[in-house]
Order: structure tokens, then C-alpha cells, then sequence
């Protein structure tokens, strides 16, 4: 992967989307400072310090959009969950893509799709990663969220974290173009702390409630609401 480093910038996602086509496939745009980071749902993503992870990867699969792109996220979310584990925290999935450890966020993924006269021009695959922050500044988070060095008692170093993420994500990228979700099916379920519980999920304006059953091959979720009928969500948030 090529990496490119901005000293700042108000988005990494932006400034990819700005500039995609002088961007190749399999480029990484990080920032130490990102003073307007977006995340899903019109909420911001705050900027915790520059020992903390900002970036996102570019990726130019072809030139027109397939299913498995959409499970892109889900993969990410994958390999960040594999990442942390070697640090010794337990995360946990929130569908489609949060990463949680006890119950707090410690990172987020936002994707973006580029479409220019029908042509895909590329995906962005922007994360944000709690590496080293203190407990004073998530505090001021308005959701629960956490840091590795919380987690594990010790500073972060951040540049092996990204690292360690990055080769992961290049492992196995090709074939799971190839073969979708079902690659990492097992992988995703092992980790879901969703699923058997009772939930509110936001697609677009409507909030759907229910049980979380399933995930399916392609990666989608199976609902069953309180009338007994079965939902399947390809995208969402659960509240
Ligand atoms: C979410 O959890 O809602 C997604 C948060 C994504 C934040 C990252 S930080 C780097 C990249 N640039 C942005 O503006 N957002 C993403």
C-alpha cells in the first residue's frame, strides 16, 4: 500500500474524495490533525490528538460497482477486530461495522463510493481508531467510547498499530473481492455481540425493532419484530 501523510486536513475522507483521481488503488491517506472528521449518520467524528488513528483507503477495484464492495466495511471491520485482539481486547461487532470492547465504541469505519458518468472512480474507506486518548477527552463523546490504551494499560504505538492493520487488510483483500462475504462469515458471526438480542436499527428516517437473528452470506441482517415478520437489512445502524 502506498501511504500519504498530511500534517492536516479536515477530512481524510474528503480530501480522497476530492482528489481520487490522482489517487491510486490501494493508497492510505492518514493526518495527525483532522479538524472536521464526518462519520455515518451527519454525526461528526471528534479529534482526540494526534496519537490517535485518522486515515482512509482508496481503493479502485474496477470501474463499475459490485455487490461485494458494499461488504468492504464489514471486512475492515474484521481485520480491525483481528488487530485489536493482538493487543489482548476482546471486540466486539456492531453490525454493519462499529467495533466495540465493554460496550464502548473504539472505532468507526466511513465508506464512501466516488461515481463519476457512470464510472466508479473509487471506494473510500475512511476509519477512525481510539489509539491513545484520555479519559477526560471521551468523556466528551455523546455515546460511550474507550481507547487501546485505556483497554490495555499501555501507550499504543501508533504507526506499528497501522502497520499490523494494513498488512491484514492487504492479506486477504483479493480473495474477498473474489468470494464476498462468505469469506469472512465465520470470522464476523464469532465476534457479532448483536445477535440473539433485542434491537433498534435506523434505516435511513425509519427505526425498525426486533430481534437480530441472523447474518446472512452476503452480510446482511435478519430481524424478527414483535409481529413476527422478518426483516432483511442490507443497510442500517444499530441505535
Ligand atoms: C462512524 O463511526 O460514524 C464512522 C467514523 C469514521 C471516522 C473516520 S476518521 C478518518 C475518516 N475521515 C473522516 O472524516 N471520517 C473517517
Amino acid at each position: 500500500m502506498n501511504l500519504f501523510y498530511l500534517e492536516e486536513i479536515d477530512s481524510t475522507n474528503k480530501y480522497a474524495k476530492e482528489h481520487i483521481n490522482d489517487l491510486s488503488d490501494k493508497t492510505v491517506v492518514y493526518t495527525y490533525r483532522q479538524t472536521n472528521g464526518r462519520g455515518r449518520l451527519e454525526r461528526k467524528w471528534s479529534y482526540l490528538g494526534e496519537d490517535n488513528i485518522y486515515a482512509s483507503i482508496i481503493l479502485k477495484p474496477s470501474e463499475e460497482m459490485k455487490e461485494v464492495y458494499s461488504n468492504l466495511t464489514q471486512y475492515l471491520c474484521v481485520i480491525l477486530a483481528q488487530t485489536f485482539e493482538e493487543y489482548g481486547v476482546i471486540p466486539k461487532i456492531k453490525w454493519p461495522n462499529d467495533i466495540q470492547t465493554n460496550s464502548k465504541k473504539i472505532s468507526g469505519i466511513l465508506a464512501e463510493g466516488v461515481i463519476e458518468h457512470g464510472k466508479l472512480e473509487g471506494l473510500i474507506l475512511g476509519f477512525g481508531i481510539n489509539l491513545n486518548t484520555k479519559k477526560e477527552l471521551l468523556e466528551q463523546i455523546n455515546q460511550p467510547a474507550t481507547s487501546l490504551n485505556i483497554e490495555t494499560g499501555k501507550i499504543i504505538d501508533k504507526e506499528i498499530f497501522l502497520k499490523k492493520l494494513l498488512e491484514r487488510f492487504c492479506l486477504m483483500y483479493d480473495k474477498f473481492i473474489e468470494e464476498g462475504f462468505i469469506l469472512i462469515k465465520n470470522e464476523y458471526i464469532r465476534r457479532a455481540g448483536f445477535l440473539n438480542k433485542e434491537i433498534n436499527v435506523k434505516v435511513f428516517d425509519n427505526t425498525i425493532s426486533g430481534i437480530a437473528k441472523e447474518i446472512t452470506d452476503n452480510g446482511a441482517l435478519k430481524l424478527i419484530d414483535k409481529q413476527n415478520k422478518e426483516h432483511v437489512l442490507l443497510i442500517g445502524d444499530i441505535l
